[in-house]
């Protein structure tokens, strides 16, 4: 049985995937395609070779549970091999140019994936890499997981176009990356964050013109219940992301009233999911009851980083999907 890969996921060769911007809507849903027949590959003990012999270097200057063990075990499968290299142990660490280490591991890995703070750094250090970046999160965009989350969302539901996705909390790299995401499919993506905590304006006016083109829509609303009302998919994320641990009890208080909890589910659609990107805390941004409870698919969500991310790295740094 051949691939369900096609000429869409041969164009991705070579191309950085930093943020949603250069990636069409059949781009993306080329990867979902990919990554969905990866997924019954495995699971019938099907594990293609498509990187073998590369390795990707991975920069890690944040903490990682997920992102690590998926982009590791993804390359392994791939028949490549996977490089943790974090800030402390490396001279990233000591201040060495993010310009060079890019030109110095350009000369060694296929690919390099990047978790960082300022999503500048990752911009400057895929201007000067030779291979494929990917960014496995920086403050403004996490791509890989909207990615996997949009293979979930098809898995429980289908076609993606038309569906709604409703986040409640805080207007991160998380939403970003759904409101891009969500957008260049068709979705119809509805946020409802306090007032202070919203979607940087640029990417919601830019997702707002992708959603017009794709036949869905984007809303940035103040009351969690609007936003969720008759919602297909529910998402939230922490109120604190990485980097924002001294503005944690601020946070709790702007926050307040924005807790996903039974009452607030019970407003969505009654086939309606509940997503989050993980790590997650229960009694803040989600009760236990819901993250716990039977429309939770928050395993899922993390099981499909790793399907989702082969997808990426077979489209992006392969020789081409046979
Ligand atoms: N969702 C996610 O990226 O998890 P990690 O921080 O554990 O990688
Ligand atoms: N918004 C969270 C996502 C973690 C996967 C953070 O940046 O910490």
């Amino acid at each position: 049985m051949a691939l369900t890969a096609n000429a869409t996921t041969h164009s991705m060769l070579g191309r950085h995937l930093l943020e949603f911007s250069n990636y069409t809507r059949d781009d993306i849903l080329a990867l979902l395609t990919l990554g969905a027949d990866l997924k019954t590959r495995r699971r019938q003990g099907d594990r293609p070779a498509l990187l073998a012999g590369k390795t990707l270097g991975m920069i890690f200057e944040k903490a990682s549970t997920r992102t690590r063990v998926s982009f590791e075990v993804a390359m392994f499968e791939l028949g490549g091999h996977a490089l943790f290299l974090s800030d402390g142990a490396t001279q990233i660490g000591r201040g060495e140019p993010i310009a060079d280490t890019a030109r110095v591991l350009s000369r060694y890995v296929a690919g390099i994936m990047v978790r960082t703070f300022g999503h500048a750094k990752l911009v400057e250090l895929a201007d000067h890499a030779s291979v494929p970046v990917i960014n496995g999160l920086t403050d403004d965009h996490h791509p890989c997981q909207a990615l996997a989350d949009l293979l979930t969302i098809q898995e429980k539901f289908g076609d993606l176009r038309g569906l709604t996705l409703a986040y409640v909390g805080d207007g991160n790299n998380m939403l970003h990356s759904l409101l891009q995401a969500g957008a260049k499919v068709g979705m119809h993506v509805r946020a409802a964050t306090p007032e202070g905590y919203g979607p940087d304006p640029g990417v919601t006016e830019q997702a707002e013109k992708w959603a017009r083109e794709a036949g869905g829509s984007v809303a940035v609303l103040r009351d969690p219940r609007e936003a969720v009302a008759g919602a297909d998919v529910v998402y939230t994320d922490v109120w604190a992301s990485m980097g924002q641990e001294t503005e944690a009890a601020r946070r709790q208080a702007a926050f307040a009233g924005y807790e996903v909890n039974a009452p607030l589910l019970a407003g969505a659609a009654r086939r309606a999911i509940f997503m989050h990107c993980l790590p997650a805390h229960r009694g803040e941004e989600v009760s236990a009851d819901v993250i716990d409870g039977r429309q939770s698919v928050v395993f899922d969500q993390a099981e499909n980083r790793l399907h989702a991310q082969k997808a990426v790295l077979a489209a992006t740094m392969g020789t081409g999907v046979r």
